[in-house]
């Protein structure tokens, strides 16, 4: 595989160590998240946000791929507190035209329908950062996926980090190492990152961040089987070589695009792996423990499952201290309270 170091391996395992030593000290590892946070002031939250998630995915499958990444993009900038749902105002410069967000984050709708209706109920009491967190996991439950206690009590952020956006979230020509370093710098582990990048089950990727896949060494890791040959063909046709057709989609599993299953990891095995990044935790020779993560949940759908829960509660708990102390329950999720 294609590999965008920049750096020689010695100083990537060192970064990765320094990272993970660091991680330990700028983020709090255990936030002061509770499962009845809400119970004497807004018992009926979890139900609210699971009938309006219910309605969203009925009505656009789609919808559940869009609040997990959401939720996603959402943590790995200072941490889950609803940072990514802020619009760009005079004086506040969000998250949404940072390069992995623009023209590809979507959803924002879905969680203002969802505010709205818990606001109706239990008026500034829920943060936007736990809406979004529970939704990500109804989202899951409703497309085939499993089912995890979600621990509550996050504050919203009064600032957004656009710089941070730009670094903190791997894109998918980044390179293997890089990627884990930028799991272990939020506390999540090379486990985590393989079980979590099973969500891309579900949802669907655009043609630039495709295009060096499809016209690169997919038809090296994929082999010249007629069945990948004619995959890749038809990927090719939805994503030009050079300019143009940026923006078409096409699903990232494309054996059961909106069923929550293990089949991504099995599209990895055969080599079919829509993003660099994907096919990389399965092909690159750097990745001795991402390549046997990848064989386990091909394998065993019920640990991927497993792990995938445990992993999004991880990822879920990642917070920061400057939002406790300063953070809000935000009225608007677009808007930081007057
Ligand atoms: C391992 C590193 C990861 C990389 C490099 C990565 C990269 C990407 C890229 C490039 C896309 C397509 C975006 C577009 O073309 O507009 C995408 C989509 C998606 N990602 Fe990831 N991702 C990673 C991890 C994750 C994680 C941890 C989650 C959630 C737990 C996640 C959930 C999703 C979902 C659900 C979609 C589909 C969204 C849609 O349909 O609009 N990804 N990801």
């Amino acid at each position: 595989m294609a590999l965008s170091l920049s750096f020689g391996p010695f100083s990537v395992h060192f970064m990765v160590l320094v990272l993970s030593i660091l991680n330990t000290s700028i983020h709090a590892s255990d936030p002061p998240l509770t499962l009845d946070y809400y119970s004497s002031t807004c018992p009926t939250v979890f139900d609210i946000v699971r009938k309006e998630t219910e309605c969203a995915v009925l009505s656009d499958p789609r919808s559940a791929a869009l609040l997990v990444r959401l939720h996603f993009h959402d943590c790995f900038v200072q941490g889950c507190d609803g940072s990514v749902l802020l619009d760009d105002t005079v004086t506040l410069k969000g998250e949404k035209k940072a390069s992995p967000n623009r023209h590809s984050l979507k959803g924002f709708d879905i969680i203002d329908g969802i505010k709205n209706m818990v606001e109706s109920e239990c008026p500034g009491v829920v943060s936007c950062a736990d809406i979004l967190t529970i939704a990500a996991r109804d989202a899951v439950i409703l497309v085939g996926g499993p089912y995890w206690d979600v621990p509550v009590g996050r504050k919203d952020s009064i600032t957004a980090g656009y710089a941070l956006a730009e670094t903190n979230i791997p894109t998918a020509n980044e390179g293997l190492v890089p990627i884990i370093a930028k799991f272990l710098y939020q506390g999540l582990s090379v486990t985590d990152m393989v079980a979590l990048a099973g969500a891309h089950t579900i949802g669907v990727a655009r043609c630039e961040n495709f295009r060096d896949r499809i016209y690169g060494d997919f038809r090296a890791t994929s082999g010249l089987n007629p069945i990948s040959a004619s995959y890749l063909s038809s990927l090719r046709s939805i994503c030009p070589p050079i300019h143009g057709g940026e923006n078409n989609i096409t699903a990232m599993d494309n054996v059961t695009p909106n069923l929550f299953d293990n089949s991504f990891y099995h599209t990895l095995l055969k080599g079919e792996g829509l993003l660099n990044s994907d096919q990389e935790m399965y092909s690159s020779v750097l990745g001795i423990q991402t390549r046997e993560l990848v064989k386990k949940y091909a394998a065993d759908p019920l640990a991927f499952f497993q792990q995938f829960s445990d992993s999004m509660v991880k990822m879920g708990n990642i917070t920061n201290l400057e939002s406790f102390a300063n953070g809000e329950v935000r009225k608007n999720c677009r808007f930081v309270n007057t």
